[in-house]
């Protein structure tokens, strides 16, 4: 039977425009849906747009629009982001369809009749930036001296009749919980941050607000609507078919061989690992296996602000550097997990260093020779030496270093192993000098190129995730076919056969800033 791994990024809200911080999110997630898909996953990968909540009405009311039309219009910017980026999602959920309110009004009757939601009055502090409740220990103080949220958000003293959600009475179970599954959070340090605010009490959590509409109506009260943090969190099952129980919400949820896994910016970790899984269990309802929190990007290192006016435009990023180069950048400039500062000075040093220089160099110079001496066949390789052995060795064992460090989603550890392979490449093409050995060794320089194309093969195979265009011009350029392109075929059995016909190459990483370098041979 086929694993089966369900991935997921926030849905964002629509009342802005998209920036490279919810870019990053859905690379991420991409890479790690064609990772699984490439390692013979069955794979789910959902993103979409946050619809409701006070936040939205009011961008709405500020741009003299209906809440709906400013979410068809937002909705659509994200779902255009999705495209450009290459995400490979299978589904786009918006939290205003009807499948959506039905599963919330379906979760929503559930923990009423589990006795989970009572009427009261609620007064507290609220944050519409954050659509987020906070106690008054949390408020801090800003340099204007007025009392903000911890995250510079304003916040307001509430007073509303609600529904409410019994949370405090679902600490002890989520410990427990927790120490039964050390893996639910990563990295570490989020999952000690979220254990302590946890171990430190819960407060009961308001669930419904009455002071505006714009939301999911509760059932048989409908001058409520429901909070929007239960709406939104709610979408990772609705997509699945909750509340039936589908085939879809078997592989992908609840069944044996699902893995459901959220990604999240650090800042809405609390919703993802303490509401999220309280709703759930309270509702009977299974709860995912793994939430991971990303850092920040700040920019020049500022924070990213609509008021600061520093928002990078990943759409412009994208035009200006290649969709494959601002993925690979992403992921490789800042250890996941970590804050970052996003600079492009860094953009352009990647891609002509690593990129350029010592993965697209290692490639294009063995096929331009092969293109050039061989007329464009594919040697066959006769006895190996020590060195040859020992690279297509690191070759073999790159994988297993791969899917350990896509279990911790650690890209950087992943693009760290196979770049060790990229600089090995490059330190045996130094030392064994094909191109010299063509008068006095014609054998052996066929061996070291058909070792160097072997190489190729798996680092371009193993790159696709990060990079699909370029790993796939790579393996067009070693004349692999499209379906021998999955991680089972990194073995030798698989091996490039000599005596095959070679494509002519082309550059696959161009250097960015200065004219085209045209090195060969
Ligand atoms: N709508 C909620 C999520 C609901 S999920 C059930 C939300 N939306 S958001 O649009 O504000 O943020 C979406 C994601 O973008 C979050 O994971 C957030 O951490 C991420 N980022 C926003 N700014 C960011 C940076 N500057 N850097 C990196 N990621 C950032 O929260």
């Amino acid at each position: 039977m086929s694993r089966a791994f369900y991935i997921t990024t926030p849905i964002y809200y629509v009342n802005d425009k998209p920036h490279i911080g919810h870019a990053y999110t859905t690379i991420a997630c991409d890479v790690l849906a064609r990772f699984k898909r490439l390692d013979g996953f069955k794979v789910r990968f959902l993103t979409g747009t946050d619809e409701h909540g006070q936040k939205v009405a009011k961008a709405a009311a500020e741009k003299g629009m209906t809440p709906q039309a400013l979410c068809d219009q937002n909705s659509q910017n994200f779902r255009d982001l999705a495209k450009t980026l290459g995400a490979s999602n299978d589904d786009f959920i918006r939290t205003t369809e009807p499948r959506h309110v039905r599963a919330c009004q379906a979760l929503w009757e559930k923990l009423t009749a589990a006795g989970q939601i009572t009427l009261g009055k609620y007064e507290g502090w609220y944050a519409v930036r954050d659509e987020a409740f906070y106690d008054e220990g949390e408020l801090v103080t800003n340099a204007a001296g007025e009392k903000v949220a911890p995250s510079g958000a304003p916040v307001e003293w509430m007073v509303e009749e609600n529904y409410s959600f019994p949370l405090s009475q679902w600490q002890d179970k989520l410990l427990a919980f927790y120490d039964a599954n050390p893996d639910f959070i990563g990295p570490k340090s989020r999952f000690n941050e979220v254990y302590s605010f946890v171990k430190g009490g819960l407060q009961d959590l308001s669930i419904s607000r009455t002071a505006f509409s714009w939301g999911i109506p509760v059932p048989n009260d409908p001058k409520h609507v429901m909070y929007v943090w239960i709406d939104a969190l709610t979408n990772y099952i609705t997509a699945l078919g909750y509340p039936d129980d589908t085939a879809d919400f078997q592989a992908f949820w609840s069944g044996p061989d699902s893995f459901a896994m959220h990604m999240v910016g650090k800042d809405i970790i609390r919703f993802h690992c303490v509401y999220w899984p309280a709703f759930l269990m309270a509702a009977n309802v299974p709860v995912p296996k793994r939430v991971f929190a990303h850092g920040w990007w700040t920019v020049e290192g500022q924070k990213m602000s609509k008021s600061l006016g520093n928002a990078i435009d990943p759409n412009a990023m994208v035009a200006k550097y290649g969709l494959d180069q601002i993925r690979y950048f992403l992921l490789r400039e800042v250890p996941f997990g970590n804050d970052g500062d996003f600079s492009e000075a860094a953009i352009a040093g990647r891609i002509n260093g690593e990129l350029a220089n010592a993965l697209g160099n290692l490639a294009q110079r063995f096929l331009s020779f092969i293109a050039k001496n061989l007329g464009g066949v594919l040697p066959a390789p006769g006895d190996f030496t020590p060195d040859d052995r020992a690279l297509l060795t690191a070759c073999d064992g790159l994988l297993a270093q791969c899917r350990d460090a896509m279990e911790r989603q650690a890209f950087h550890d992943m693009i760290e192993a196979v770049w060790g392979v990229v600089r090995d490449a490059n330190i045996y093409v130094d030392k064994q000098a094909p191109w010299s050995l063509r008068k006095t060794d014609p054998a052996r320089m066929n061996t070291v190129l058909w070792v160097l194309a072997e190489t190729v093969r798996h680092i371009a195979i193993l790159i696709q995730p990060f990079m699909p265009t370029s790993a796939a011009k790579m393996l067009d350029q070693l004349a692999v076919a499209p379906e021998a392109r999955t991680f089972a075929h990194l073995t030798p059995a698989h091996a490039l056969k000599g005596g095959i016909g070679l494509p002519t190459p082309e550059g696959v990483f161009p250097r960015y800033g200065e004219p085209k370098a045209g090195k060969g041979p």
